[in-house]
């Protein structure tokens, strides 16, 4: 067995999809008559600059080295095509869940994609990346091919060296003093993390708002993503080649297969869909057919093995703990036999959570438990549409309704217009 275990159940459940929507209708004769099927759409084959340009914004990028030489891209969109005021002061910073990337926040397009609503609003907008995705995948002296050594992070390092370097950035780049969080579910995780390990760092931050905050995973009910997370908790240790210890790449074969299959409008309206769902959960018409054509071109973006390891020893334990390297390693990596729970009450600064009742991955009832362990919570906000699920957050043509406005409320009242 090998790291394309994660695969085959990944693979098992792209089939069962496939039979379920087989027994429905008959689309294969559709798609021999669609001969413009064949094309990719132009999105889905575009980087975040190239993706935003073809809507009239402008992105800039931007090279981020973290202190353990971690390459990162990041992207600006310093001022959106329908901004028509000033520039709000701080700069916001937004960062993608796991096995996404920057791009997730354009998929959905201009009327919904979050980068496109958040630049409109006219705030000065830093779209991050972490390490293992494809924005991340460099090293000032590991190389991801040949070195295991460089897959050997999980949200821990993403959360104690990733956000920071790339907050670091951000103020020296713009000069300011703060910025404002964006986070969705490992976004949001490494958020938390960030807070509880390093010192000074969250205090940068003036609000932060975290959609589907994947922290505390005791009642993730997506069965896909259990099995995945769960198989790579007990695999993990047992993998050495770099080949093993990178999963879900862009480029490999489940991302290269599903891009390949929903580019076409009939599968990405029937199998894709079906797909996501059984991924997470049914928003009936929520995802436009269009975007899920589109996002299978970014997503799954690559991450570690042991980052799927860490988030499911974490379902297992029922706690936001660190790494669990077994007993008596943990004794000399910790001093303790469990691993040390990460500190919540770290989080001095005003947080907004926002959940949905239909999310499978993050539960709304391990949502409502760590506004418990927040002390300066200012809201725990569940999205008024009943259906709305995990993936809504990115992809729903109705963020504009659903959760953009509680987001553009928070980031309005921590923050000012700013002179230029
Ligand atoms: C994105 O695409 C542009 C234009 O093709 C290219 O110049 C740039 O290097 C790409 N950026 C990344 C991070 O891939
Ligand atoms: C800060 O920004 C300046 C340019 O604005 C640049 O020359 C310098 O290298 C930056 N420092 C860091 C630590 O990024
Ligand atoms: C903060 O949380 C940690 C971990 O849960 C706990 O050990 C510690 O006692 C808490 N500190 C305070 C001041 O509540
Ligand atoms: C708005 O921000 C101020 C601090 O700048 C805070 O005191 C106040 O509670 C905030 N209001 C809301 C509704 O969050």
């Amino acid at each position: 067995m090998t790291s394309k275990g994660g695969d085959v159940i990944f693979l098992l459940f792209l089939f069962l999809a496939i039979f379920k929507s087989i027994l429905g209708q008959n689309w294969a004769f559709e798609i021999n008559k669609d001969a413009s099927s064949i094309d990719y759409p132009r999105d889905s084959l575009s980087n975040f600059t190239e993706f935003a340009r073809n809507y009239g914004y402008t992105a800039e990028e931007h090279t981020v080295i973290t202190e353990d030489g971690y390459i990162l891209s990041v992207f600006r969109i310093s001022k959106g095509k329908n901004c028509r005021g000033r520039i709000r002061q701080p700069p916001v910073l937004l960062m993608h869940g796991l096995l996404q990337s920057s791009d997730s926040w354009l998929d959905a397009g201009p009327s919904a994609g979050l980068a496109f609503l958040i630049s409109d609003a006219c705030y000065d907008l830093w779209v991050g990346n972490v390490r293992g995705t494809y924005y991340g995948r460099r090293n000032v002296r590991l190389n991801p091919d040949t070195d295991a050594q460089f897959w050997n992070f999980d949200t821990h390092d993403m959360g104690k060296l990733d956000v920071p370097a790339i907050i670091d950035y951000i103020l020296n780049e713009t000069g300011s003093s703060k910025i404002n969080y964006v986070g969705f579910s490992q976004g949001a995780r490494i958020f938390f993390i960030m807070c509880s390990e390093t010192s000074g760092y969250c205090d940068k931050i003036t609000v932060s708002i975290n959609l589907a905050p994947a922290v505390r995973v005791k009642y993730t009910r997506s069965v896909p993503v259990q099995l995945l997370a769960r198989f790579y908790a007990v695999t993990e240790p047992l993998l050495s080649s770099p080949r093993e210890l990178e999963v879900l790449q862009k480029g490999g074969f489940i991302q290269k297969a599903a891009s390949f299959f929903c580019k076409d409008s009939v599968l990405a309206g029937t199998v894709c869909r079906t797909a996501l769902a059984l991924i997470d959960s049914y928003d009936p018409d929520s995802i436009l057919t269009q975007t899920i054509r589109v996002l299978f071109g970014h997503f799954p973006g690559g991450t570690s093995a042991r980052n799927l390891a860490f988030f499911g020893q974490n379902a297992i334990a029922g706690r936001f703990q660190k790494y669990d390297y077994g007993p008596s390693k943990n004794l000399q990596v910790y001093g303790t036999i469990q691993p040390p729970l990460y500190n919540l009450n770290r989080t001095n600064i005003p947080v907004v959570l926002i959940y949905g009742e239909n999310d499978l991955l993050v539960d709304s009832k391990d949502v409502q438990w760590l506004s418990t362990q927040l002390p300066n919570l200012i809201e725990a906000y569940q999205v008024r549409r009943l259906a709305w699920t995990h993936f809504d957050n990115c992809y729903s043509q109705y963020t504009k309704k659903t959760i953009f406005p509680k987001i553009h409320k928070y980031l309005q009242n921590y923050s000012k217009e700013g002179s230029v």
